[in-house]
């Protein structure tokens, strides 16, 4: 239905108008008012979908009406079709224009101009109508995607200003965010060019840092981390507590630009647990090593004493000199006994550093293998040697080498000590990647898997009268020769120990 509007102080063109209007449009309603107040009160409350207007009007004229309705929110898309009984001059027309009406016509009017023109002003109205409709669907889409970016924007920042983590994001140079956490530990912005104050860093770490920093600017990697130690700023001017931090740099973009997120975890507490543990790790170790030298010296000491009471008391009644002279022995052999374990400690608390020569590694095995062959024959162990006549010579320290064969040879033919049926040990040895293999493998019990981690710690044993450093002193002379030693399981179910041996050029060993 068509709703139409028509103001004119005249009654009579009124009622003209609105039977024009009825018989030629269809479903039309027409409202009328007769003066330009009432007009624009109607316009507002009627919402018509054309005004059609007279000019000359008492009070208020058609111009001023025009103007209002076209400047009132409310009616300003309503379009205005002026009628004047004037001459239809270029003035008139242009004010009419002016104060904002759409189309212009002169009294008396000519019936198909009005319908013709009625229906041109309908048909922008209904498009004006649907574009305003389109325009306010989008408006109400746009803002309820911007509420839920500004909720979900919201929500990730809680996050990130409550997180333990300290987050600061840097664009060119320039520290850009920082959470609450990351103004904690490094203090307030700004603070430019670096992210932290180069001040309140440890000074050995600041290389570090500086490095760290001028890592992830170069973007030549995606993460970087580092760890360092620094002051806080609050409070440093009176022995500020010293923090340590977990740094890790990632290139990202922020508000559609490169940028270098750096998260910050204070890690203090744990490095502090670290260096409590090593401390108590350095305790264990020497309460073992107490312990593996007591026990050691113990049985050789009371031999002592004994032999020593027994003495006393030959010498007072005067004995035989022979039964002294054995007792010497004994006493001597115990003392002997007790210099080996020192010794033996001693070599590994100062070892020599290696003495690096040109030389065949299999010539260390055949050594080793010769110098237990008499005791191994005796405990009925089979020893065989399958050794490469291609090995490379290598910068190794023969003794060394000899001594890490004849421990591991040692430690399997005590392996087999209470075994039944044939014993046996195999050593090979052989050249694979610019590496010498040498793998000692016995028929033994092998190495249960809960102490696989712990038998090359320094002074750890199974054995009653061990003090459980051998393992622990190869698998040092090996790491001196930029090896490795491992354990793994023989063609028997015992043990192999394998160690390799990278074959260097010149005799200079890494740190
Ligand atoms: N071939 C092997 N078979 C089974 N267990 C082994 C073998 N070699 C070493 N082990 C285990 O590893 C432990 C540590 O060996 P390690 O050589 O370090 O000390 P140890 O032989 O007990 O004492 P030490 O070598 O000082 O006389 C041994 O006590 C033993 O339990
Ligand atoms: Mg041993």
């Amino acid at each position: 239905m068509t709703k139409i509007l028509a103001i004119d102080d005249k009654k009579d063109n009124l009622i003209v108008i609105s039977a024009l209007l009825k018989n030629l449009i269809s479903q039309c309603v027409v409202i009328t008012a007769q003066t330009g107040a009432l007009g624009i009160k109607k316009a507002e409350d009627e919402q018509p979908d054309v005004i059609l207007l007279d000019v000359r009007m008492p009070e208020m004229n058609g111009y001023d009406v025009c103007r209002y309705l076209k400047s009132n929110e409310g009616t300003r898309h309503i379009p205005v079709i002026m009628l004047t009984a004037v001459e239809k001059t270029s003035s008139n027309r242009v004010r009419g224009l002016e104060s904002g009406a759409d189309a212009f016509m002169t009294k008396p009017i000519d019936e198909t101009e009005l319908i013709a023109q009625v229906k041109v002003a309908l048909r922008i109205k209904a498009a004006e109508d649907q574009l305003r409709k389109e325009k306010a669907a989008l408006e109400s889409v746009v803002e309820e995607r911007t509420r839920e970016l500004s909720k979900s924007e919201r929500r990730f920042r809680t996050l990130v200003e409550n997180s333990l983590t300290g987050i600061s994001i840097i664009q060119d140079n320039i520290v850009v965010y920082q959470n609450p956490e990351q103004e904690n530990l490094f203090g307030p912005l700004p603070r430019t060019p670096k992210f932290i104050d180069i001040n309140g860093i440890h000074p050995d770490d600041v290389k570090k840092v500086e490095d760290f920093y001028s890592r992830v600017v170069s973007r030549e990697e995606r993460t970087i981390e580092t760890d360092f130690r620094f002051y806080p700023q609050r409070g440093t001017e009176t022995g500020a507590k010293m923090r340590w931090v977990l740094c890790r740099a990632n290139l990202i973009e922020f508000q559609a630009k490169e940028a270098i997120l750096i998260n910050t975890m204070d890690i203090t507490r744990t490095k502090e647990l670290e260096h409590m543990l090593r401390i108590q790790d350095k305790m264990t170790s020497l309460g073992r090593v107490a312990t593996g030298i007591a026990h050691e010296i113990r049985n050789p000491l009371s031999g002592i004493n004994i032999y020593l009471n027994t003495l006393e008391k030959l010498f007072q009644r005067g004995g035989d000199p022979e039964k002294i002279r054995g007792i010497l022995e004994h006493i001597q052999s115990a003392s002997r006994k007790i210099e080996t374990v020192i010794k033996r400690v001693m070599d590994f608390s100062t070892p020599s550093a290696p003495q690096f020569v040109l030389k065949n590694i299999n010539k260390s095995v055949e050594d080793a293998i010769s110098l237990s062959s008499v005791s191994l024959r005796k405990r009925r162990i089979r020893i065989e040697k399958l050794l490469d006549d291609n090995m490379p010579e290598c910068y190794i320290d023969p003794q060394l080498m000899e001594q890490v064969i004849l421990n591991l040879i040692t430690n399997a033919a005590e392996s087999m000590k209470e075994a039944d049926g044939e014993n046996r040990i195999e050593i090979t040895s052989s050249f694979e990647n610019d590496h010498i293999i040498i793998c000692v493998s016995d028929s033994g019990p092998g190495v249960p898997g809960e102490i696989r981690d712990k038998i090359f710690d320094p002074f750890y044993t199974t054995k009653s009268g061990s003090t459980g450093i051998g393992l622990s002193l190869c698998h040092r002379i090996v790491a001196d020769h930029g090896g490795e030693l491992d354990l793994t399981t023989s063609q028997w179910a015992g043990a192999r120990f394998m160690i390799r041996i990278p074959v260097r050029k010149d005799h200079q060993q890494d740190d």
